[in-house]
């Protein structure tokens, strides 16, 4: 789609085009295009057909909303889903004066941007590509969020954050050569992003989770969300209002943990082996997470807490101990069907096993089931048998 077809769109003939090509969403598409070909034409017809399909592709991230918005293939793939954008939106407001000015220096389709002006900021948003800022405009109005945000097509280094209360950025992490974990490739790129942070007051930036340490900048607090138990991002914070240091956050709960330095001892398996939400991990806060569930880890290097206590917590999934072995697959094999375990759920962490050779090899049979976890124990390959995790 470009942006005249994304233009006609938006006339009174196009929103009607979109609206009979949502309801004949699940259709045919030869069969969808047959009919819209009687009205409008190819292009109109095309335009319709794909805004359809990604609206409905879309309410996985934003739920209604998605029936009302736009969407390019690549602005929704790389779109913040309505409940992180909506947590970090409520910090920035709970850090600011009631209803800040905030400057999104990389709007995209406008995820974040729609979730800052909901919460009640004034937003300036710039992108680079003139349909992903046409498209985060007409998603502004079509959520009647127009008088709370502007958008402009512009390079995030003309941005002079200076003048707003705080600077959003989501420097896009794709290439032409598809996703890149480097945030020298980003765009903006890092240097770019980091002068504007330097020079804002308080500054909001989203990067990959997997961001290496050294890149924080001096004085940030480091902030990893996960989205049902799915790590989705590291949020870097700047300014007065936040401390600096790790911090992970479990959204929809909002639950959320703080480094204090604990370091978790080690010692032999309990009754219990506890596996910490991916966020807490990449936040290094697996010292915090035993302490919360009175744990101590397997293995100094591996992030499996064991413990007696049957403790509930969000930050990790529990599992109960049956067996733990030195890892051999004709022990497991023996072990799985005097249990007469047919489906287990195999999690690694430290072990090369193939987990589907494993599967397959191990020629499952019996009605039972079972958690499998490979690891390292004491620096030797081991296997804990585990029953289903218990219902938190
Ligand atoms: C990851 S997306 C932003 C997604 C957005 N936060 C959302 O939730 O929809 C990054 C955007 O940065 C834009 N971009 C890339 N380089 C830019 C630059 N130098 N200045 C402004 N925008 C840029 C891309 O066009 C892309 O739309």
């Amino acid at each position: 789609m470009d942006l005249d077809a994304f233009d006609e769109l938006l006339t009174p003939r196009g929103r009607r085009a979109l609206a009979e090509a949502g309801e004949l969403a699940g259709a045919d598409p030869v069969a969808a295009a047959t009919r819209l070909r009687r009205t409008y034409d190819a292009a109109l017809t095309s335009a319709a057909l794909t805004q359809a399909a990604l609206r409905e592709r879309a309410t996985a991230k934003f739920g209604d909303d998605a029936r009302l918005m736009y969407f390019t293939p690549h602005g929704l793939e790389q779109s913040t889903r309505t409940e992180v954008a909506e947590h970090r939106a409520t910090r920035l407001i709970a850090a600011q004066v009631p209803a800040p000015g905030v400057v999104d220096a990389c709007c995209g389709i406008g995820g974040d941007l729609l979730a800052l002006a909901r919460a009640g900021c004034t937003v300036e948003a710039v992108d680079t590509d003139p349909l992903t800022a046409a498209v985060a405009r007409a998603n502004a109005e079509a959520l009647g969020l127009g008088d709370r945000v502007t958008v402009r097509v512009a390079d995030a280094a003309a941005v002079e954050p200076e003048r707003y209360d705080a600077l959003f950025a989501d420097p896009a992490r794709r290439t032409s050569r598809g996703r890149t974990f480097d945030p020298m490739a980003y765009s903006p790129p890092w240097p770019v992003v980091l002068g504007l942070v330097s020079r804002a007051r308080t500054a909001c930036l989203k990067v990959a989770p997997g961001i290496p340490y050294t890149f924080i900048p001096e004085g940030a607090q480091a902030e990893w969300v996960s989205f049902k138990g799915e790590v989705k991002e590291a949020t870097l914070w700047t300014g007065a209002a936040h401390e600096a240091g790790r911090r992970a956050t479990l959204l929809p709960g909002g639950h959320t943990l703080a480094a204090t330095g604990v370091e978790a001892g080690t010692g032999p398996a309990g009754r219990y082996v506890y596996e910490p939400d991916g966020a807490a991990i990449r936040a290094h806060l697996v010292g915090e997470v035993a302490e919360l569930v009175a744990g101590r880890l397997l293995d100094p290097m591996i992030a499996y807490i064991t413990g007696d206590a049957p403790v509930v917590t969000p930050w990790a999934t529990r599992y109960e101990i049956d067996d733990v072995l030195p890892f051999s697959l004709k022990k497991l094999r023996a072990a799985l069907r005097e249990r007469k375990i047919g489906n287990v759920t195999i999690k690694k962490r430290a072990s090369a096993v193939d987990v589907e050779r494993l599967r397959s090899d191990l020629r499952l049979k019996g009605n039972e089931s079972a958690v499998v976890i490979l690891t390292r124990i004491a620096d030797k390959p081991s296997v804990i048998i585990c029953n289903q995790p218990s219902p938190i």
